[in-house]
């Protein structure tokens, strides 16, 4: 997959993915005008959706949306609770939670291989992840992938694609409607750079200040909060002997908020990331984008789709949460707030 996400590749999907916001974008014209609070969570979901379809597959969800969303929710859930049993018992038995698990799995998969039928009945020949994935040969048996393996892989970056990256930007949203003077900053950058036009892939050397505000909110907030590895040999991490064998968790979280290497941890401070205060900081100690031969493939991806996604809505609209509760984390797959948020969306107010 990796000459799909090579830099000058990535920068090619730009005027597709701000297509997809721009007409996700008139719901909120709408919403503005009528001034309903909206879940803010499944609003993002839908937009990072949609953007991870129409750029990597060419295609997009149409009738599909509504069952796509009830099936990752269930999907997700039960996942993230299946992670952390011991066994695998309960997962066989008949319960009404594992059959809509196995139904929604089910729902999911044939989304892709409609997405590979769909490709395969066209003439068209995009030249998206999707033909990579469909024209790759094994380099020793020079044979392509069977339906399963294409699925497989399809229903991986689809999942890998676009939660991650919703959550991001909702906890963005979040954030910056609690620090408005981040947000003013914010603005500003982007109302000199983009000119009133919409955000190109050159502009994203120019959002220094808005890619700060990404880097503090992937900081707080990782998506992604742990993964894991076998050790090969017997190893000895600060004092504690590992087996080999043995399976050791590294949270990005964690790492993220260790009071010995951040300066009060908890404040949201984008600043932190300037050169001269990230200077002696070791390459480890931020890694919300994992490290090593598995470092994320869609990094350079998802920056730029956060940018552009954070910088078309704030240039148009004010966000006000609406939820009762402040939104704090659960303990999920993916470091999503414990609930939906609910705001509301307003025309921008001008100062
Ligand atoms: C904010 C958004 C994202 C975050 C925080 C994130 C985080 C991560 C992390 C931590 C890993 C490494 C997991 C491990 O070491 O076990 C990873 C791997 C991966 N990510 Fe992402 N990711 C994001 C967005 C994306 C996007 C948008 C795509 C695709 C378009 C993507 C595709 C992948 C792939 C294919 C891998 C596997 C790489 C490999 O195993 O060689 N990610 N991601």
């Amino acid at each position: 997959m990796q000459p799909a996400f090579l830099k000058e590749r990535v920068d090619a999907l730009a005027g597709r993915m701000t297509d997809v916001i721009a007409k996700h974008l008139k719901l909120w014209e709408q919403r503005a005008v009528s001034g309903e609070p909206f879940n803010l969570s499944w609003d993002v979901s839908a937009l990072t959706v949609e953007i991870a379809l129409q750029t990597m597959f060419d295609t997009g969800l149409g009738a599909d949306a509504q069952g796509f969303k009830d099936a990752m929710h269930i999907a997700h859930d039960v996942t993230a609770k299946r992670v952390w049993n011991l066994t695998s018992l309960s997962e066989k038995l008949p319960t009404k939670r594992n059959r809509q698990f196995n139904e929604a799995v089910a729902f999911l998969q044939n989304v892709c291989s409609h997405i590979i039928d769909e490709r395969r009945r066209s003439s068209h020949r995009a030249d998206d992840l999707l033909s990579i994935l469909m024209d790759a040969r094994d380099a020793e048996t020079n044979e392509a992938m069977n339906e399963q393996q294409l699925r497989d892989e399809i229903m991986t970056l689809m999942v890998s694609g676009h939660d991650t990256t919703a959550t991001m930007v909702a906890w963005a949203l979040l954030m910056l409607s609690q620090h408005p003077q981040h947000l003013e900053r914010m603005r500003n950058e982007t109302d000199t750079v983009m000119a009133g036009r919409l955000p190109e892939a050159g502009d994203l050397k120019g959002l220094e200040y808005t890619k700060r505000i990404i880097q503090e909110v992937a900081r707080l907030r990782p998506s992604i909060w742990w993964f894991a590895r076998v050790a090969i040999n017997d190893d000895n991490i600060a004092g504690q002997p590992i087996k080999a064998g043995t399976t050791v968790f590294i949270s990005q979280y964690l790492i993220h908020t260790l009071p010995q290497i951040w300066d009060d941890p908890e404040k949201f401070d984008p600043d932190r990331f300037l050169p001269e205060q990230s200077t002696g900081r070791s390459k480890f100690a931020y890694i919300p984008f994992g490290a090593g031969p598995r470092v994320c493939l869609g990094s350079g991806f998802a920056i730029m789709e956060m940018a552009f996604v954070l910088a078309m809505i704030f240039r148009r609209f004010d966000v006000e949460i609406t939820s009762d509760r402040e939104p704090v984390f659960g303990n999920l797959l993916t470091l999503r707030p414990n609930e939906d948020i609910l705001a509301r969306a307003k025309p921008r107010l001008r100062h």
